[in-house]
């Protein structure tokens, strides 16, 4: 096995929340990967020079999912208009999170330069750095460290380097409608149970990224995990994730849920709430700002953090976007121009200002006039430095469909929670064993 393979090998994962390091055998030097230490996966990686930003001239493609509140647009406009040199412009791929990534990776196999930068989900750190397809900005992030949420920062943190600049974050949001529920659940069966006697939930239920993180949310909640602490073995199927799941089938299967939610992403479970027709959503942050314009539900929403799970605890995922540079791109010192723009503070305040999408920097919660705004915000601020990784690893995306086919399976009445995760524990095996 080459030296590289074993390296990958031991990655670290991150499973309900533990911080689990696993290299064994011939590497005694491997180290966790999503960490400080290096684990040498991503020898010899380009390395940004940070000075080139200064000079820089010439057009930049910053490639992401769709702009659904226009926000980015909009900093591209205000980018533009400053005439620096640089011009920007947008290619924006799918909504769906697995299909961004298909999209970027692509482009990546190809050696294409079409996307200076990219807008990657947290999840792809490991995988994209590994693959040896990101400028390691660890020089350029070292100046602008102190301004950001911790957590944000680990996220683009891999193999002892930082491959992204922070961007935007999220943690999940309970929506509930302010005139039916006047005294908020404190337990995620109680939100059920409310659901059942009112107009239902909504999240995201379709099989892809979204569902794992439905899912996880839940599960860490009830006390589960993915992975077992070496970070070798799943440990999806116990019993804890089998009750978290039971939770959202009985859910589905009695319609307390939407009738559509085993199809639904983001965007069709916000236009779906926004139409009047459920009484709690779990959705990202971003839904607030566009749901204060949707006429039926205008006035009459507010969001609260997760409550915990009966017999558990309280727990979120984290998830979010960090701007990479890639390295086929023509112009990495444009890229990292328009990344200081994006990442800046005047920036980040207008993006959570007009379209609640959430700062990596912390004191823009601070800010009075974002105060005023968001009775939330210091409470997002607290779910997003407190809120879970899902597992770190180059292996993620096998991870995470194992994680949402079988629980999509399980919602859809197709095999019941305990055969689902008993599959998605063997093929999580399958594709570990594969290092
Ligand atoms: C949001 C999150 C991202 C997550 C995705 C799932 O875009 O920021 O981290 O993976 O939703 O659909």
């Amino acid at each position: 096995m080459s030296k590289r393979l074993v390296l990958l090998m031991c990655v670290a994962v991150l499973g309900g929340g533990g911080f689990l390091a696993a290299c064994g055998g011939d590497d005694d030097e491997g180290g966790t990967g999503a960490g400080g230490e290096s684990t040498g996966a991503t020898e010899g990686a380009k390395t940004i020079d940070v000075g080139a930003m200064d000079n820089a001239k010439g057009n930049v493609t910053i490639c992401m999912g769709k702009d659904t509140g226009g926000d980015v647009t909009a900093a591209i406009k205000a980018f533009n208009a400053q005439k620096n040199g640089v011009t920007a412009k947008i290619l924006e791929f799918s909504t769906s999170a697995d299909e961004q990534r298909q999209q970027f990776v692509q482009r990546q196999e190809a050696k294409s330069g079409e996307c200076d930068v990219f807008s990657a989900d947290v999840i792809w750190t490991a995988e994209f750095a590994s693959q040896k397809w990101l400028y390691d900005l660890t020089p350029y992030v070292d100046t602008r460290r102190d301004e950001l949420i911790e957590a944000t920062l680990e996220t683009a943190t891999f193999d002892g380097k930082v491959w992204g600049m922070p961007q935007q974050t999220d943690a999940g949001f309970l929506y509930f409608r302010t005139d039916q529920v006047q005294d908020k659940p404190t337990t995620w069966q109680q939100v059920y149970e409310d659901a059942k006697a009112k107009d239902g939930i909504v999240y995201q239920g379709a099989p892809y990224e979204g569902l794992t993180v439905n899912f996880l949310e839940m599960a860490y909640a009830a006390g589960g995990k993915v992975l077992s602490d070496d970070g070798k073995k799943s440990e999806i199927n116990s019993a804890e994730n089998v009750e978290a799941l039971k939770l959202m089938a009985d859910a589905v299967k009695d319609g307390t849920a939407a009738r559509g939610v085993t199809t639904y992403m983001e965007e069709e479970s916000r236009r779906y709430f926004e139409s009047g027709r459920a009484t709690y959503m779990r959705n990202w942050p971003y839904a607030y700002a566009l749901g204060s314009k949707a006429a039926a539900v205008k006035g009459k929403f507010d969001v609260m953090p997760y409550p915990e799970f009966e017999g558990g605890t309280k727990a979120g995922i984290l998830g979010g976007h960090n701007q990479v540079v890639s390295v086929f791109s023509k112009n990495p010192g444009g890229a990292l121009k328009w990344i200081s723009y994006i990442t800046g503070e005047e920036n980040q305040k207008n993006q959570f200002m007009n379209a609640s999408q959430s700062p990596t920097l912390k004191a823009i919660y601070d800010d009075p006039e974002v105060q005023k705004k968001y009775a939330f915000a210091t409470d997002l601020r607290d779910a997003i430095s407190q809120a879970k990784s899902r597992p770190v690893s180059p292996l993620y995306p096998q991870v995470s469909q194992a994680i949402y086919e079988n629980v999509h399976d399980a919602l859809t009445g197709k095999v019941t929670p305990e055969k689902a995760l008993e599959t998605a524990q063997s093929e999580m095996d399958k594709a570990l064993a594969t290092f």
